[in-house]
């Protein structure tokens, strides 16, 4: 049995006084979440602040990125995987589409970033998912099998246990527009036989992979009733305690 995970992804979002209050907010609210790991991703400059009041609970901290270096040095602007879980990240989200789009990021940094995060201990969210110009063109699948293979390269099994893959379609992601259980599902079934085929069927039946695009209460259980979908990386809907608690609790 694969244990789903749901995370919220704040990305540029909260200062670091409404990250604390939406963090204490949502703890007593998921408290009973016994079926599936709880993380968010807040902004750097409030992870350790959050880490730290949430010590104990049943939620998990993760960083939005981490550097493709994985030693201190001269790169202004970087953080290391390290440093992350130095302040009380457990997981890191690679490769979000966010970053893809706006900051150049290529298969091969994702790639390094992926191996910084893993060879730190950390838990890797790496993110894949296909444009609207390229599912209408009909390569959905030949863009997400490239993003696998550039990102999963050189990994070996022991690494796979801390890898959670995530499709988000970048036309589901703040659109509203989700996608529907099935595309979903369809998806992720390609990607676990493109994992399988990579690696070993026994590393793919194990391998989380989160749905992400516009994630919202009145959607997440329709989209893990899919045998393939294993949770959800939220946007949006993340950023209030009571509708990320919602999607959470999905099966209550
Ligand atoms: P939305 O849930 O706001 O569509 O964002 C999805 C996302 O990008 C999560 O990483």
């Amino acid at each position: 049995m694969r244990k789903p995970v749901i995370a919220g992804n704040w990305k540029m979002y909260k200062s670091l006084g409404e990250a604390v209050e939406t963090a204490l907010a949502l703890k007593p609210l998921v408290a009973n979440a016994n079926h599936c790991e709880v993380v968010i991703a807040p902004v750097f400059t409030a992870i350790k602040t959050v880490a730290d009041r949430l010590e104990g609970s049943n939620i998990k901290v993760a960083g939005q990125d981490c550097s493709t270096e994985v030693e201190e040095g001269a790169h202004t602007g970087e953080v290391t995987a390290s440093m992350l879980k130095d302040v009380g990240a457990r997981y890191v989200i690679v490769g979000h589409s966010e970053r893809r789009q706006i900051y150049c990021e290529t298969d091969m940094s994702v790639s390094k970033k992926v191996k910084a995060a893993l060879s730190d201990g950390l838990f890797v969210i790496m993110c894949v998912g296909e444009s609207l110009e390229q599912r209408e063109q009909g390569k959905a699948e030949n863009v997400v099998a490239g993003q696998l293979n550039g990102g999963l390269n050189g990994l070996t099994a022991p690494d796979l246990d801390r890898i959670i893959l995530a499709y988000e379609p970048v036309w589901a992601i703040g659109t509203g527009r989700t996608a529907t259980p099935e595309q979903a599902q369809e998806m992720h079934a390609f990607i676990r036989r493109v994992f399988a085929e990579r690696h070993s069927s026994g590393a793919a039946d194990a391998l989380r992979i989160l749905y992400g695009g516009s994630v919202k209460p009145d959607n997440i259980a329709g989209l893990m009733s899919q045998p393939d979908i294993d949770g959800a990386l939220v946007g949006g809907a993340s950023l209030k305690a009571d509708s990320f608690a919602q999607i959470v609790n999905y099966r209550s």
